[in-house]
């Protein structure tokens, strides 16, 4: 599936699902900016993304960093059509020590981090009559799951945008759909593997055992499977493929 001519912006680009999405779409053409806070996951990626990949440090949580990563992606390589709202983080903890902050903290970065990109770009993806919304959510955003309730809370509310702004949009060339990955190895697993050895005394290999026991398929999600994910989507042959919560999970969800 080649993607010459388009511009993706992917947020939390220098890590994990992020990189595997970025260098995906690169290797099949299209230009691609990476955001996140750290410059150093960004330069490390970028380098990998040989002339095709360029950064921009950017907070997703702001809506006027986000209005100002968008413009400086723009300006650099040309108006965005693949926007992938995928940076995101988890924080683990009962809900009878969840406080509010930590609840604000989860919508800041999984929630308001995809509603910000995603108003950043629209209007010029309005004026192209082109675009492709995308978001990686989670199986979270789908089930519950003990321990996180912050953190499923917002990757609900990012499907139910999803859901919504496809609507708004049908009308238009413009799709809108988020990608549902089950635990997948990327530095956040490993933060959670940790959490459950601090917490629990297992070993490391008990508590990914215990992880991966969710998926049917008894495995971790591959970063570069949810990248097809998103390639798919990102295509013409996806025209007609909006408002989904796509899972990509082994069959868990
Ligand atoms: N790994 C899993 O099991 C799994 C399963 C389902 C869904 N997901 C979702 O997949 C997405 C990617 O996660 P991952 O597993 O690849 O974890 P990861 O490696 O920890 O990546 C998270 C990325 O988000 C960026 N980020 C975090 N807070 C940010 C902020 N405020 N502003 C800008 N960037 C920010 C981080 O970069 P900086 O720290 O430099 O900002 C990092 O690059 C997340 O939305 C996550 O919820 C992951």
């Amino acid at each position: 599936m080649r993607l010459d001519g388009h511009h993706a912006l992917v947020t939390g680009g220098g890590t994990g699902v992020g990189r595997a999405i970025a260098l995906a779409l690169a290797a099949q053409g299209a230009q691609v900016t990476i955001s996140g806070r750290r410059e150093e996951p960004l330069r490390e990626t970028a380098r990998e993304g040989q002339g095709a990949v360029g950064w921009v440090t950017g907070d997703v949580t702001q809506a006027a960093d986000m209005a100002r990563v968008v413009a400086q992606a723009a300006q650099d390589r040309g108006p965005v059509t693949l926007a992938i709202a995928n940076a995101g983080a988890a924080e683990s903890k009962p809900f009878g020590k969840t406080t509010p902050e930590d609840l604000d903290a989860m919508l800041a970065v999984n929630l308001h981090g995809v509603f910000n990109l995603w108003q950043a770009v629209l209007p010029g993806m309005r004026d192209m009559g082109r675009g492709r919304l995308i978001a990686i959510a989670s199986t979270a955003g789908l089930k519950g799951y003990g321990y996180v309730s912050a953190y499923v809370a917002a990757k609900h509310a990012v499907v139910g945008l999803t859901r919504s702004l496809a609507l708004e949009l049908a009308k238009t060339p413009i799709t809108v759909n988020a990608i549902c990955p089950g635990f997948a190895e990327t530095p956040m697993l490993e933060e959670s593997i940790d959490n459950i050895v601090a917490k629990t005394g297992r070993s490391r290999e008990e508590a990914a055992k215990a992880l991966a026991s969710g998926n049917p398929q008894g495995r971790f999600v591959q970063p570069a499977e949810v990248a097809d994910a998103v390639l798919w989507l990102s295509g013409d042959g996806a025209s007609a493929v909006t408002g989904q919560a796509i899972s990509v999970s082994g069959g868990e969800t």
